[in-house]
């Protein structure tokens, strides 16, 4: 099963969609609550991010036996340094992105933290390819 999602640029009033509904068919799936918040929580991070900084784009989730496999595409400015992005507190996000609660340097890392992989591509001025592995546990569908 593929889902498809479209992440619109600076549009605050869908922030979160994407994760959300997620959320909702993982937990229709039966899956188990703690792999459903990790998803949730990095799918949240990485469609912020396309967002604030990828001047939107799109995510494509498949389902299967494998696992949960999350692509986050864009066509923004892309990352010129990935390790350095990928550090705690590392953040570009502009004074008015911060007044809204973003822009901590957290998004990243807490990607990393929740998901069983990640893997980042990013071309300067050509777009960023986010992609995440979640693994389910032994016994699930
Ligand atoms: N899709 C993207 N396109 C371009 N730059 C990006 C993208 N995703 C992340 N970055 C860059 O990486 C930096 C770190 O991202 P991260 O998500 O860790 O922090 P943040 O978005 O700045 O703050 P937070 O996620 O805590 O609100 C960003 O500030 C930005 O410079
Ligand atoms: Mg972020």
């Amino acid at each position: 099963m593929i889902i498809e999602y479209i992440i619109p640029r600076l549009d605050f009033s869908a922030a979160g969609k994407a994760s959300t509904d997620m959320k909702h068919r993982l937990t229709q799936l039966g899956l188990p609550p703690a792999l459903i918040k990790r998803v949730a929580i990095a799918m949240y991070e990485a469609e912020m991010n396309i967002a604030i900084h990828g001047d939107g784009g799109r995510a494509e989730i498949e389902i299967s036996k494998d696992g949960i496999t999350t692509c986050f595409i864009d066509h923004g400015p892309g990352i010129p340094d990935i390790e350095l992005a990928m550090q705690e507190g590392y953040s570009t996000a502009s004074e008015e992105i911060r007044d809204m609660g973003f822009g901590a340097g957290m998004g990243l890392p807490n990607m990393k933290k929740n998901a069983d992989e990640l893997i980042i591509q990013s071309e300067l001025n050509k777009g960023t390819t986010v992609q995440m592995h979640f693994r389910l546990p032994a016994g699930e569908p």
